[in-house]
Parts: C-alpha cells; structure tokens; sequence
C-alpha cells in the first residue's frame, strides 16, 4: 500500500488529484503510512529550523497563548523552501480560548459566514446562542435537526473574501479581531517576518467527512507575505503540491495546535485537504486542557479562561469536528487595490470537489467549483 501511493505519481498525468481520492477514499479506507507525522519526526523529508529566538519575547509570546519561541518544535520540509511547519506551539489550556473565539466571537456579525447567503441578518445573529442548547446534550435517538453551529462552514474576517469573483475590496471589509491580529504577528515574527499585518481571514468548519479541493491562495496582492494556518480540534491530512496543479503532493497530519506557514517559494503552491482524520489517542486532548488554566496564562492580556458552560459546547463541537484559520495580509504597507480587479485571482482547481465543497464525498456539490458560495449551505 505504501507503494500505492509513490507509484500514482509516477503515472503522472494529474498526480494530485489522485493523490486527493486516494486519501479521501472510504472503502477500502487508505494506507497512512506515507503520511508525515511532524508531532514524532521520522521522515528524511523533515528538516529542523532555527526560528527567530530574539522576535518574540517570552511576555510577547504569552499574552497569546503561546510557548517561548525556544520551546517551539519547528520544521522544514525538503523541496518546499518557504513552507514552516509549527507543531502545537501552544501554552497547555490556551487552545480552549482559541477554540472559543472560532466557534463563539468569530462568526458573529459584522463578519460574514455562509449562512448568511441563505438566511436574514437577524436569523444569523446569534448563531452561538441559538445553537448552545442543541450542542450541549447528547444526541438523543430521534435524530434533531442541526444546529446553525453544526451548518457554519466558513466565515470571513477583514477584508471578506469574495468566493464570486475570488478577490478582496477596499469596499467589503470590517475590522479585523485585535486578537488574531496579534497572535498572527507574533508568529510571523518569529518566522523571519517582522510587521506581519493580518488583514483578511477564513475559516473553515470541518465536519467528519468534509474535505477541501485543490487550490492556491492567490487573491491577495501581496505575496511576499507569509500565509498562516492554524488548526484546532480534529486532524486532517493536508496535501501539499507544487506550483503546477498536476505536480504529486506530500501528505502530512496537521493536528490540533498545529501551524504552517507558507511564504516565500512555497506561498503559492496548490494544496488540499481530502480527508478529516480523528486526533491521534494519547494526543494532548483539547478537551483534557478543558478549564485548566494553566498559571502561566493568568499574566496574559489577550487569552481569558474559558467557562466551564463555553467549554461544554465547545468540546462538544470538536469532538467531531475540526476548525482551520488562515489568516493573510492582502496589501503592501505601499500598495491599494487597483480600480477593477484583476479577473484570475484565486486558482481554484478541485474537480473531485469544489474548492469549498463541505458535504464530503456524498457528491452533495450543486455547482462545479467555478463558483464557491453555493456549496457552503
Ligand atoms: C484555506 C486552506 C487549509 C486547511 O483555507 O485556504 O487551505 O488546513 N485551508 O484547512
Ligand atoms: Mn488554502
């Protein structure tokens, strides 16, 4: 099985995306063995790095929830120059804050979501509070209908991603969360690229059998900036291909905690998600950090202690679910956006799937991926 994989790329042709039906297969389910597990290193693919220990102070790093930056286990992966890899960098019992702001603030008004293609403003208000009390029990027998916590696929922050015309505006936008804002600095910073500003975000809510076409994020005007991805909750099998669509991707794990980073060379190569994977067991669980403070984030200014009833919720949502944040700076310190946008800006390729398909491998996709936003009801 291990040379399944291997030899699916030598037949060329498109590479990826059989790479991508390999992984998303159900039955038979795939070999993983190919899959790199940076959270225990034994792949010759996977280089060390030397991260900027003099970026970040230890206070810096904290007031976001995270480790100093000389604890960080950072990694490189060979041929993809540009691509950092971060695993879990997180103060013990700071993802739970994270894990709030994604499922609590973030989808709240004024920024948008996928509900609100189909629903009025006020029906998606309150999408946390409207959906707490269909979270917070066990499933009964009699199958309920879903929450609108359940039906959130994405949400767009600052500058909001337009899935039409697959550009940015200096007319839609609202501003960005200070708290992200900062914990994407400090990363940033720490990865070689001082004054990092985040201005626009996605995020995507994953359920089990939800995946992620094959795409490259280029719609912001800006490539020298790096583009981060954090992820909670869940696991996933992230493909990471080249600059040319057909070129065979490498498959690791991104697991909760974890970030990457994609800048330089690596900023604009073409990358997927086919399959959501359960967190490995023995895993440091989000939901054993629960409501365990850790005392190390009581001197924190952005990160606040999560209640016991946020968390309920919250664990409740990522024990089936996985959430992926990625946060990008659209514009130069010099530069605005030109009077038309330019017509080709994000190449999405997903033939399998739409590049936002959320439904899984049902084929529940109602248009092809020439058009985003329909899919994500
Ligand atoms: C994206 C993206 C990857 C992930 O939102 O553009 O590539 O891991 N996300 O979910
Ligand atoms: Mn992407």
């Amino acid at each position: 099985m291990a040379k399944m994989a291997a030899s699916m790329v030598q037949s060329g042709e498109d590479a990826f995306r059989k790479i991508f039906k390999f992984y998303k297969r159900r039955n038979p389910p795939p070999d993983f063995c190919d899959v790199i597990d940076f959270s225990r290193v034994c792949s010759n693919k996977v280089l060390p790095l030397k991260l900027d220990l003099a970026a970040v102070s230890d206070v810096e790093a904290a007031r976001v929830g995270l480790q100093p930056v000389r604890d960080w286990r950072a990694f490189g992966l060979k041929g993809y120059p540009g691509f950092i890899f971060i695993s879990n960098p997180f103060l013990r019992g700071s993802q739970p804050f994270w894990v709030r702001q994604c499922l609590k603030v973030y989808p709240q008004k004024p920024n948008v979501c996928n509900l609100d293609m189909h629903m009025s403003p006020s029906d998606t208000q309150d999408i946390w509070g409207k959906s707490v009390h269909g979270l917070s029990f066990p499933p009964s027998g009699n199958r309920q209908p879903k929450t609108l916590l359940e039906r959130l696929r994405w949400v767009t922050l600052g500058y909001h991603y337009n899935w039409d015309t697959k550009t940015y505006s200096a007319t839609h936008c609202t501003p960005f969360p200070a708290d992200l804002h900062m914990l994407s600095f400090q990363i940033s910073a720490a990865c070689g690229f001082p004054g990092f500003n985040a201005e626009a975000g996605i995020l995507n809510y994953y359920r089990a059998d939800s995946s992620l076409g094959i795409h490259v994020d280029e719609s912001e005007l800006d490539h020298s900036r790096p583009l981060l991805s954090f992820s909670f909750g869940q696991s996933a099998i992230f493909l990471l291909g080249g600059t040319h669509r057909q070129d065979p991707p490498t498959a690791m794990y991104m697991n909760s905690g974890d970030m990457m980073v994609m800048s330089g060379q690596s900023r604009l190569l073409y990358h997927a998600v086919p399959r959501i994977v359960p967190a490995p067991q023995g895993h440091t669980t989000l939901e054993m950090e629960g409501c365990s403070m850790a005392a190390s984030l009581q001197a924190s200014t952005v990160v606040e202690s999560v209640s016991e009833e946020d968390w309920a919720v919250c664990s409740r949502y990522i024990q089936s679910s996985r959430v992926n944040v990625t946060v990008r700076q659209v514009l130069a310190p010099w530069q605005s956006f030109p009077e038309t946008p330019s017509p080709h800006q994000r190449t999405d390729a997903g033939q399998t799937v739409g590049y936002r398909q959320a439904d899984g491998e049902s084929g529940k996709r109602k248009r092809s991926c020439s058009s985003d936003s329909d899919h994500l009801v």
